[in-house]
């Protein structure tokens, strides 16, 4: 099995005390942060910009991990790359030049990621395979933390391990939205490697480092 990495999504941290989650997360076990930017048009809430991605990267020496969920992701990378950033996920349906702007990331030195809605056939990222390091295979509809999981992505997630092989370089599969211990063995099965999750671990009845023990379970 590939190595499995766990990058927990701060949209579900109190933001009252980030350092103390954070610091909490990284004595857990977390690998990566997984920094939830929302723009109030690509999806309906409006969250982070790089201006907590550099707070992040002043508390952490965590690979920070950032899923753009906004319009134009093409006038942001650079902000998000000076800011820290060490991925930069877009979606597949947030502009017609995804593939240039995949290569800018590339090129600011940060490590490009492709995102798919639930509704985005998986076959439409087969043309920039070539020029990224993650696909992100979206388990909710964007916008939210503790919506419910939507468990026939897994058939998207083995459709992209499939596309993956066919490519002679190492690209991660990431899923993100309602992944919890009840969710996540049949995506892992299908070959998902990055796993995001937020109100799994922020939630959990006994506490941040119960959460992310519970879902390092699935894999150990
Ligand atoms: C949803 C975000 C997710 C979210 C996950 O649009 O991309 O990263 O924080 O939250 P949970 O794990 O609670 O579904
Ligand atoms: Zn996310």
């Amino acid at each position: 099995m590939k190595n499995i990495i766990l990058s927990p999504s701060i949209l579900s941290a109190n933001f009252s005390n980030l350092q103390e989650d954070v610091h909490v997360l990284e004595k857990s076990g977390a690998h990566w942060l997984h920094i939830d930017v929302m723009d109030g048009h690509f999806v309906p809430n409006i969250t982070m910009g790089p201006f907590i991605v550099s707070h992040c990267k002043k508390i952490t020496d965590l690979p920070l991990d950032v899923h753009l969920m906004i319009e134009k992701p093409e006038l942001h990378i650079a902000s998000f790359a000076k800011a820290g950033a060490s991925w930069l996920t877009i979606h597949i349906e947030s502009n017609p030049n995804v593939y240039r702007t995949l290569q800018t990331i590339r090129d600011m030195g940060v490590h490009p990621g492709i995102a798919v809605n639930p509704g985005t056939p998986i076959k439409h990222i087969e043309n920039v395979l070539e020029v990224v390091d993650m696909v992100l295979v979206m388990t909710v509809n964007p916008g939210f933390s503790g919506q419910a999981h939507i468990a026939t992505m897994v058939n998207k997630v083995r459709q992209a391990q499939q596309m993956i092989a066919t490519i002679a370089r190492p690209i991660r599969i990431q899923v993100d939205g309602g992944i919890s211990k009840e969710t996540l063995s049949p995506i892992l099965e299908a070959g998902a490697d990055t796993i995001v999750a937020a109100s799994a671990i922020f939630s959990h009845p006994d506490g941040i480092s119960a959460g992310v023990e519970a879902i390092r379970s699935c894999w150990q």
